[in-house]
């Protein structure tokens, strides 16, 4: 049984209920976070809820909770479910309107929810080989920056990666690296990393910036700068991050192999320093 938190209450996952008329069913109208944990020791948690801040402020919703009532409930969630490795996925929506209006409710309560799934990270052979993805336009809004529950674009993003048997759709936008449909994408080109810089154009992903802090402190070689299409094209390695697929090569993009289409020596030292760096987490917390 999966225990969930429905708007102030502990629950059978399968006996919540949130009305039609909420406003994240009607409009995708709310905002979501999803937090890795490992063996229930919580991963970059006030980062996460930072970033929740950030997502409730740019969409005008007062946060439910402060940052203290937030970290008590989603360690709760964790503790009342079992699993070693988990993901807390929580959502905050406007609430439920009493008519079906654009314009937000003068007086409204937001829906808050939180639920847990097992986090299965990719596996050993997945890694070995590296996952394949596909290329489209990245055709979504303009605050890409913001992680809200409207996620239509990326789902449709995603389904095209499904359909080609790969693990991630990579967005390009002007001629320009965005991100992947569900991750931040890296590439290395003559043993630098490269990604782009946080815009409204991608959203500011807490792998991304862990993977950044750990090349600084390795001394890895990396860069935050625009990356054209052509350069992920030549590219020697890519790598998608997310706070479910961690760091995870893609060796073939388009049906073409990346570099020599076998997962690159830095996507190795990278994914290397990543699972001590949990380690790290799991001993003394972050
Ligand atoms: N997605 N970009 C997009 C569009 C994403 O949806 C995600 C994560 C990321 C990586 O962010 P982070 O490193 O903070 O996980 C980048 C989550 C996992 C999801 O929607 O399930």
């Amino acid at each position: 049984m999966s225990v969930c938190y429905l708007n102030g209450q502990w629950m059978d996952l399968a006996e919540a209920r949130v009305s039609p008329m909420d406003r994240g069913f009607l409009f995708g109208d709310g905002v979501y976070e999803v937090i890795p944990s490992y063996s229930k020791h919580l991963f970059r948690i006030d980062e996460h809820l930072k970033r929740l801040d950030n997502s409730l402020k740019a969409i005008g919703l007062e946060n439910p909770m402060n940052r203290a009532e937030w970290r008590k409930i989603v360690a709760e969630a964790v503790e009342r479910n079992e699993g070693t490795d988990q993901s807390v996925y929580l959502q905050v929506t406007r609430g439920v309107g009493a008519v079906r209006n654009h314009a937000f409710p003068a007086e409204v309560t937001p829906t808050v929810f939180l639920m847990v799934e097992s986090l299965t990270t990719p596996d050993e052979a997945t890694r070995a080989q590296g996952g394949s993805a596909v290329s489209a336009a990245d055709f979504r809004w303009l605050r890409c920056d913001l992680k809200a529950v409207s996620l239509l674009a990326n789902c449709l993003l995603k389904q095209h990666a499904a359909e080609n048997a790969c693990v991630e759709t990579i967005l390009f936008r002007d001629g320009f690296l965005t991100e992947g449909a569900a991750s931040s994408i890296f590439v290395v080109i003559d043993g630098t990393a490269y990604v782009p810089p946080k815009s409204h154009l991608m959203l500011p992903g807490i792998t991304y910036d862990v993977v950044i802090e750990l090349a600084q402190r390795h001394g890895m070689p990396l860069q935050v700068r625009e990356i054209l299409e052509d350069e992920v094209r030549s590219a020697d390695e890519i790598w998608m991050t997310s706070s479910t697929k961690e760091v995870l090569p893609i060796t073939r993009l388009d049906g073409r192999p990346v570099g020599k289409g076998l997962p690159g020596p830095m996507a190795a030292q990278m994914y290397g320093w990543y699972q001590e760096f949990k380690q790290e987490v799991m001993r003394h917390g972050g």
